[in-house]
């Protein structure tokens, strides 16, 4: 036994002399542990403008009161937005400059770096996405659209139920229901696919729109031709992830914002990695 442990060590020692790092994506990175303390993250953005992410925290109490908190990826400063009573959810429109977030009370604007500005929904909001539109879970997990003409239920998921939306340029919205990930395309009247038969913690995109998966076992990429998932990364309980305007990495992991960093390409074949 002891002998087997010496020679796995070894085995991962010669390996790491490759390709030293954080395995993400077919790249290993530096990590940079940013900030600590951050309780409870139940969800993260990136914004290309103010080169930030934005999350929902817990701000601490008897109950869960989620906050709405931010870190700038230049000059590493930290705040919140103050005032906005149980926050659940962020979501940029990179386009407008503008950011949505979602609360007990309904939904927030902040454009511009200006104050948090009310929009006209007063209900409890679960979760956002901006795709074109503003998208968004209701506390009955229903999912709508709000844009000129005011809000409407889609259509595709009058039946169904979502705890968390994403969307990406082809139409395809992928929720989350209940820990797993479904799929379907807007405007067409098809049924919802499954897309995992696992637990999921989190579903995200990048800026080019490819969906990551985090689960208690790693990280996944959906592969939309192949319609499978590709393993990517043994990263483990990550709870929030988003990427930088570099396509790099930024997540949340116990109670740690970290950003992975100068990426190396290394060929060490994937197999290896795998059954390390
Ligand atoms: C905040 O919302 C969550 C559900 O999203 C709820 O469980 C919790 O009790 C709320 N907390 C407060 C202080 O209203």
């Amino acid at each position: 036994m002891k002998l087997f442990i010496i020679f796995v060590t070894l085995a991962a020692a010669c390996a790491a002399q490759k390709c030293r790092g954080t395995f993400f994506n077919n790249k290993y990175y530096s990590m940079e542990v940013l900030k600590e303390g951050l309780n409870r993250v139940k969800q993260m953005v990136y914004s290309k403008n103010e080169n930030s992410v934005y999350f929902i925290y817990d701000q601490g109490g008897l109950i869960y009161s989620g906050g709405a908190g931010y870190y700038n990826l230049d000059n590493y400063q930290a705040g919140f937005f103050m005032g906005i009573r149980n926050a659940t959810s962020f979501t940029v429109d990179d386009k407008k400059n503008r950011l949505y977030i979602g609360s007990a009370d309904g939904l927030y604007a902040v454009t511009d770096r200006n104050l948090p500005e009310k929009f006209p929904i007063n209900e409890p909001i679960l979760s956002l996405y901006f795709k074109d539109d503003l998208y968004f879970t209701n506390i009955r997990r229903k999912v709508y659209k709000f844009d000129l003409d005011g809000v409407k239920m889609v259509p595709e998921m009058r039946y169904d139920f979502a705890d968390d939306i994403v969307i990406d340029d082809d139409n395809n919205l992928f929720f989350l229901k209940d820990k797993k990930v479904f799929r379907l395309k807007l405007n067409t009247g098809s049924p919802a696919f499954e897309v995992t038969d696992f637990p999921v913690n989190v579903m995200t995109m990048d800026v080019d729109d490819k969906l990551y998966i985090a689960t208690n076992d790693g990280i996944f990429l959906y592969n939309r031709y192949k319609y499978a998932l590709d393993k990517i990364s043994n990263l483990r309980n990550v709870k929030a992830l988003a990427f930088d305007k570099r396509w790099d990495p930024v997540y949340i992991v116990f109670d740690l914002l970290v950003r992975l960093k100068n990426p190396v390409e290394c060929y060490e074949d994937e197999d290896s990695f795998f059954k390390r």
